[in-house]
């Protein structure tokens, strides 16, 4: 036998195989893990040392074939040499792991834990556009005077947002609100004034409703316009409506939003779909009448449009002009709400603006 290995006696070969091992595990008895990461490399480092000293291969189980060369009085000593030496590795291993795979869990669990004492992150909570709290306001008001809130439809034919309303083709009318057509003949609505139409259709007569919502013009934006705008319609229709019924409501309704002092004025004026027609004023709910940056210093905030339902549109949905009469109005809900909120620019309602929006409550 040449290789030095066996120059050795079989008990200087096991006790090599120990000094090997203590020497490379040295490093793994010193070890205190830092960081997660390196405390599972080393993990995997220490499997490897258990198989190059333990394996098949490892020089320890080399020993274990010298048996035969130990001398037959020394063998149970010596059998009981080798197991001591692996008994001393298997159990410095399993130490070494023990602490390995503790501080991996322990790190582990710190990394996923939840501290359930901290206060939890609140949503932010949304409120309501301006618009629509002006807009829930007035229905209040409208609700408390006995009438319906109708939902109309933003999309229209002719026949509602025209032909029904008394604005025949080629009326002058149909230009100054221009709206965005469809090809197949829908437009979206230019004015809530439809609703009356499809309130008679569905309800009859007699009805009492507002309908607030969406109308669309081909406008340009500017500090005053929006293609996109919200108007309130109102509509009362029964035997013996007069104009003061008219005046009586559109009254009461300013009063019970901007004040019991607040005055409210008729101006003649032309609607298609009313006869006769009038727009209608309330005094300046802020100077009250002397004249302010509001009101443009006249004391007066002109506000829509109104007028006795004209003969034709009861006519289109089938009512009895002779037994019915009745009263309609309409206004917008931005510019009022521009108004109230003292808004220099009426596009700011719709820029979506968080930092806007926030100040309404
Ligand atoms: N529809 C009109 C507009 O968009 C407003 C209006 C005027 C509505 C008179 C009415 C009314 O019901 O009677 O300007």
């Amino acid at each position: 036998m040449t290789d030095s290995q066996n120059e050795l006696s079989p008990e200087h070969q096991v006790e090599a195989a120990r000094k090997a091992f203590e020497q490379e595990f040295e490093r793994f008895a010193r070890f205190t893990a830092g960081d997660l990461d390196a405390a599972v490399a080393e993990e995997r480092a220490l499997a490897e040392l258990r198989t190059r000293h333990l394996g098949k291969k490892s020089a320890l189980a080399a020993t274990k074939k010298l048996i035969g060369r130990v001398a037959a009085d020394q063998r149970a000593a010596f059998g009981q040499l080798v197991q001591a030496t692996e008994a001393a590795i298997v159990q410095s291993l399993d130490q070494a792991e023990q602490n390995l795979k503790d501080y991996i869990q322990n790190e582990r669990t710190a990394r996923e834990s939840i501290d359930v004492t901290l206060p939890g992150r609140r949503p932010r909570l949304g409120h309501r556009h301006p618009i629509t709290l002006l807009r829930e306001r007035l229905e209040d008001v409208f609700v408390a005077l006995g009438y319906a809130i109708e939902d109309g439809r933003e999309i229209e034919t002719d026949f509602y947002n025209f032909s029904a309303l008394n604005i025949p083709e080629n009326h002058p009318a149909r230009g100054w609100q221009d709206t965005f057509y469809t090809t197949d003949g829908f437009a979206l609505r230019s004015q809530t004034s439809t609703v009356q139409i499809h309130a008679m259709q569905r309800r009859g007569v007699p009805v009492r409703m507002i309908a607030p919502g969406r109308v669309f013009r081909r406008d340009t934006p500017d500090p005053t316009h929006n293609p996109m705008f919200f108007q309130v319609e109102g509509l009362c229709v029964d035997r013996g409506i007069t104009m003061a019924h008219l005046k009586g409501t559109v009254a009461e309704f300013l009063r019970r939003v901007f004040g019991a002092d607040t005055v409210t004025r008729f101006r003649p004026s032309y609607f298609p779909f009313t006869e006769p027609s009038a727009e209608f004023d309330f005094s300046c709910f802020k100077c009250k009448g002397s004249g302010c940056r509001i009101c443009k210093n006249s004391g007066w905030i002109e506000l829509g449009g109104s007028g006795m339902v004209h003969p034709n549109v009861l006519r289109a949905v089938g009512v009895d002009p002779q037994q019915y009469s009745g009263f309609a109005f309409g206004f917008g809900i931005d510019r009022m709400t521009a108004l109230m909120y003292e808004l220099d620019d009426i596009r700011l309602l719709f820029e979506n603006d968080v930092r806007f929006l926030e100040k309404f409550e």
